[in-house]
């Protein structure tokens, strides 16, 4: 429950993006914040309060005038951790930059002092028009965050021009960067590989492992909501990208290391969390090769390891954190990985285990530091994971 005893505001206007803000209600709930939401008078025609309601398990706000409700305009905004506008239409962004009372929500816009997140939704011409790009500069001066919109298909059919809601995700993803505020990772570099390498066999054929980059990505979505900036330096595969996060794509190994390289000096934190491959085809051929060829013998070589490599190039105080990947004694060769590659941190888990590992949506791992401290965590989602491991690098960065 990462939301929980979090409080959270969150705005509707009257756009048909509203539909979409119902998903975005659940989502806050389910992260286990307490959702109370405003709908204007036009929200409440494209979704009625009840459907909020029940989304929520909270009583939905509609106006001012609703009895036993005179404060709410005040008390509430001062109460929650954060405001959420979604969708934010063309004449909610107006009447804000106004600075109008003229609804419950516009008074609470009005009434409030801490962070605010507009997700800003209308017809494309409606955003390019100088009235509302005037209006969303004064609100971004005003220190209001803002996350789209984006381009793509609108109610009325196709457009190449931003106007879309974000998607709900999105939207979540930005609200929990902002709840987190000026966590410990506010401001830190963190750089995060993720998923296998891939090596030639032929032009046409490699070699590679079942890491499907998973555990590597939820550490780069969750160092993202802690407030870090994130380069994920990933291997091929078909996982979205990241929310917020700079995604670069490598191939093979040599690829990875360089690119390991080349962050690594400006980086607070590396986690290793990638599966590079440890063997590599020596002298690919630069023709495919035949199966008439019959039986084919291929010599494989070591590959670099590429974080006990970074040993010497380390940013000093830099938090490194590694993988190991075992079957069977899983702990005690961990424990052998971290002082081999003198690491900080060691992430260990077992690949026999079930639910364990590749390929899964869970892993069960252990945490081991530098001063021997070792902490088993139970079968848990990867983001779960990701989130105990950046507890400890954030203890370790102190
Ligand atoms: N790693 C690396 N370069 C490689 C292979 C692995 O930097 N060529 C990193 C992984 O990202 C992980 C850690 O080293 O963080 C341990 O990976 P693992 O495959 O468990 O260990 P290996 O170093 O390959 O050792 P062994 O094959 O002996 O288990």
């Amino acid at each position: 429950m990462r939301l929980a005893g979090r409080h959270v505001l969150l705005g509707v206007s009257g756009g048909i993006a509203s539909y979409k803000s119902c998903t975005l209600a659940r989502r806050l709930a389910e992260a286990g914040a307490r959702v109370d939401v405003v709908l204007t008078r036009a929200a409440a025609e494209f979704v009625r309060p009840v459907t909020f309601e029940a989304l929520t398990g909270r009583p939905v706000l509609t106006s001012l005038w609703t009895p036993g409700t005179a404060l709410d305009h005040v008390r509430l905004p001062a109460d929650a951790d954060l405001l959420v506008v979604a969708p934010a239409t063309a004449d909610f962004l107006a009447r804000a930059a106004l600075g109008l009372a003229d609804d419950l929500l516009a008074a609470m816009l009005l009434a409030r002092t801490g962070p605010v997140l507009l997700a800003p939704a209308m017809n494309d011409a409606m955003f390019a028009h100088p009235a509302t790009q005037e209006n969303l500069a004064t609100l971004r001066r005003r220190g209001l965050h803002l996350v789209g919109p984006e381009v793509g298909p609108l109610a009325e059919g196709p457009s190449e021009r931003p106007g879309r809601m974000s998607e709900p995700e999105v939207i979540l993803a930005h609200a929990e960067r902002l709840l987190h505020g000026a966590g410990r990772l506010s401001g830190r570099r963190v750089v995060v590989t993720a998923g296998a390498t891939r090596e030639p066999l032929d032009p046409v054929r490699v070699v590679t492992n079942r890491s499907s980059g998973r555990m590597g990505y939820r550490l780069a979505e969750a160092a993202w909501a802690r407030g870090a900036e994130v380069l994920l330096l990933a291997g091929p595969g078909t996982l979205p990208d990241p929310v917020g996060v700079a995604v670069r794509r490598v191939e093979t190994t040599v690829e990875l290391e360089a690119a390991v390289r080349e962050a690594l000096p400006a980086a607070d934190v590396l986690v290793m969390a990638a599966a590079p491959a440890d063997y590599r085809p020596a002298a690919p051929p630069d023709r495919k090769r035949s199966r008439q060829a019959g039986a084919l013998q291929v010599t494989l070589e070591p590959t670099a390891d590429i974080l006990a490599g970074t040993r010497a190039v380390r940013p000093v105080g830099a938090v490194v954190v590694g993988f190991a990947l075992e079957t069977g004694d899983a702990v005690a060769k961990g424990r052998a990985k971290l002082e081999r590659k003198d690491l900080d941190l060691v992430v260990v888990n077992d690949a026999l285990e079930p639910g364990a590992g590749f390929e899964h949506e869970t892993n069960r791992v252990t945490l081991i530091d530098r001063d021997g401290g070792e902490r088993a965590l139970p079968l848990l989602d990867k983001r779960a994971v990701a989130e105990a491991i950046l507890d400890a690098v954030e203890v370790r960065l102190g």
